[in-house]
């Protein structure tokens, strides 16, 4: 059950208690972006979203792609929280039910991720499990997964960085706060599949 209302969000990165990550209106669109290069297939784009906490970003890229017509969907991943009584979690605050799913411990990959043409980790805790996921989907995957996206404090890349290096078939491209609006002290970085 959702029982959240979204923020309205303005051009300018706004921090909400519900998101590590800093918000604005830049942000989606250049999420939006990062996600819309390459397209060519006009099919629908799950993008998979690891840790999705509160669901609250999520939520707002579904609400901005629902609006905009937009082939993208977004479903987010969560560790099942024991004692919670139904698919809808503790943690999440904002998604509905069929954009939500569950794994088993913080060591489990999501088999959502088979479907994905895009992963999103937003604030990941562990390298290991980025890597997994890169090692599972984009260096020995079949081709559906075109991209990878990493959200979060600069200071934390030093240690996700080669989580994401040395990729063949993938290029690398880091933007900026001015390019994704968010706040000076975070960053995003996005590995696309080189056709
Ligand atoms: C620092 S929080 C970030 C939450 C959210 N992305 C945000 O920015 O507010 C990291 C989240 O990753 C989740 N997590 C850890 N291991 C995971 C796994 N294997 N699959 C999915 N989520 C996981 C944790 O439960 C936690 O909510």
């Amino acid at each position: 059950m959702v029982d959240s209302e979204l923020v309205r969000l303005s051009e300018t990165a706004v921090r909400h208690s519900d998101c590590c990550l800093s918000l604005s209106t830049t942000l989606l669109n250049a999420i939006t972006l990062f996600l819309d290069v390459g397209d060519s297939t006009g099919a629908d784009k799950l993008l998979l979203s690891i840790g999705s906490g509160s669901g609250l970003l999520e939520a707002l890229l579904l609400e901005h792609w629902s609006t905009a017509n937009s082939e993208l969907y977004i479903e987010g991943v969560e560790v099942f929280q024991p004692g919670s009584s139904s698919a809808s979690q503790l943690l999440n605050r904002y998604l509905p039910e069929p954009n939500y799913s569950t794994v088993k411990g913080t060591w489990d990959l999501s088999p959502r991720a088979v479907e994905a043409t895009a992963l999103m980790f937003v604030y990941p805790r562990s390298p290991d499990l980025v890597t997994r996921y890169i090692n599972t989907f984009a260096r020995n995957g079949d081709g559906i997964l075109q991209t990878v996206l990493w959200l979060g404090p600069k200071c934390d890349w030093s240690d996700f960085a080669r989580c994401f290096e040395g990729i063949q078939g993938w290029k690398l491209r880091l933007a900026d706060s001015k390019q994704t609006g968010l706040v000076d002290y975070e960053m995003l970085a996005v590995i696309h599949r080189q056709v």
